[in-house]
């Protein structure tokens, strides 16, 4: 229809007016290198935080349970999709959060989308940090409550709002990234906690880059002694795990609720079985080799301190350069000094605050983290 594209095409002009179109590059990738245009890059732009997606035994646990059930659901796990390799998965990230139970979803995205709104409705209260992910904010809209933003892991913001906006609410939720996916800080869990306490407000931390990666791989309620009393542990088992697919820990009854209750899970495909089977391969590595599990945080420690950087609280450190265009100057210079690190542009993140985002993996060499330092020291920073 030519109103279709000429909305489409009017749309695409601005964002190529502005730097902002995006468009996916077929990229090939091998353990820490990607191929693009026909040139083998060093990555600093994959979530694969311990390798896992391509370790020897997460391919063989996929690749026997392919032989054996064959690739898709089918259906979603309502139906005929809830084949009997998920209660290995569930009750293992259940153990490794130390919650009752545990619902795995369709993919991180799916599940924040589907147990926001299955918590909370229009009569209701969500406070979100405002720089969380895009599913938190999404499953925030979709659920028709009154949403409001605190300011960045501001927790006098987030009590200002609460005490402003609670009464009158029947239910209240604070959702927040365990590690924030573009800054790659930690959030404030255990004073978030003590807030949503006081106010009967109940506490969901998104851990996509935290779990696998910090408090010995249990992620970002664990980091600090004692657990951090979160009810609503959500997560991907994309990431640092190496599959796919997203869960929720929490009580029994949560649970169960988000069985019968959470759209997305309701109504989406259950996972493919090779895949649940590599991500049940991807938590027997974590669970069993704690100092493999302590690298990214190494290395991108090592990154941080090499750059006078405050130092890294997880796998993901960011370089801020401010504009758009600096920073997709930057990642060119990168890729010229063959290392892939991708430039983060608004909406993505605030605008003024475009960056490159360096994500370190297990199998990193210091070595090679070593000269990336030096090049963006020298290249990009200019010091
Ligand atoms: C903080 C956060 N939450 C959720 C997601 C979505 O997870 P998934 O890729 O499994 O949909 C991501 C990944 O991009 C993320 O960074």
């Amino acid at each position: 229809m030519r109103s279709l594209d000429e909305f489409a095409g009017e749309k695409l002009g601005e964002l190529d007016r502005a730097q902002l179109r995006r468009a996916p590059v077929v990229t090939a990738r091998a353990g820490i290198w990607a191929e693009r245009d026909g040139r083998r890059l060093l990555s600093f732009s994959c979530n694969d935080y311990l390798n896992l997606s391509q370790h020897p035994a997460v391919i063989a646990a996929a690749m026997e349970a392919t032989a054996r059930y064959g690739v898709g659901a089918g259906a979603s796990r309502l139906v005929t999709g809830n084949h009997p390799l998920y209660g290995a998965l569930e009750s293992r990230l259940a153990r490794l959060k130390g919650s009752e139970a545990c619902c795995v979803f369709g993919s991180g995205y799916l599940a924040n989308a589907g147990i926001i709104p299955a918590l909370a409705g229009p009569d209701d209260l969500i406070l979100t940090d405002e720089l969380s992910h895009a599913c938190i904010h999404a499953g925030a809209k979709l659920s028709g409550a009154a949403v409001h933003r605190y300011r960045h892991a501001d927790v006098a913001d987030a009590e200002a709002l609460m005490a402003a906006h609670r009464a009158g609410k029947r239910r209240a939720l604070i959702a927040t990234d365990g590690v924030f996916s573009m800054d790659g800080n930690l959030a404030p869990l255990a004073a978030l906690a003590k807030l949503a306490q006081r106010f009967d407000a109940w506490l969901l931390s998104d851990d996509a880059h935290g779990f696998g990666v910090v408090g010995g791989g249990r992620g970002s309620s664990f980091t600090n002694g004692a657990p951090v009393d979160v009810p609503l542990q959500m997560g991907t088992l994309s990431k640092a795990v190496g599959a796919y697919g997203g869960y929720l820990c929490a009580s029994r009854a949560v649970i169960d609720f988000m069985q019968t209750r959470a759209r997305t899970f309701i109504y989406s495909t259950g996972l493919p079985p090779p895949v649940i089977a590599a991500a049940i391969a991807g938590l027997e590595v974590i669970e069993g080799d704690p100092a493999y599990v302590g690298e990214p945080l190494r290395k991108a420690k090592l990154f941080a301190r090499a750059l006078n950087l405050p130092e890294a609280q997880s796998a993901i450190v960011p370089v801020i350069v401010g504009e758009t265009e600096a920073a997709l100057k930057a990642s060119e210079l990168l890729r010229d000094e063959g290392f892939l690190v991708v430039a983060i542009r608004p909406p993505t993140v605030p605008a003024g605050t475009a960056r490159l985002r360096f994500a370190f993996t297990a199998l990193h060499p210091d070595a090679d983290i070593e000269r990336l330092a030096d090049v963006v020291r020298m290249r990009v920073l200019r010091r």
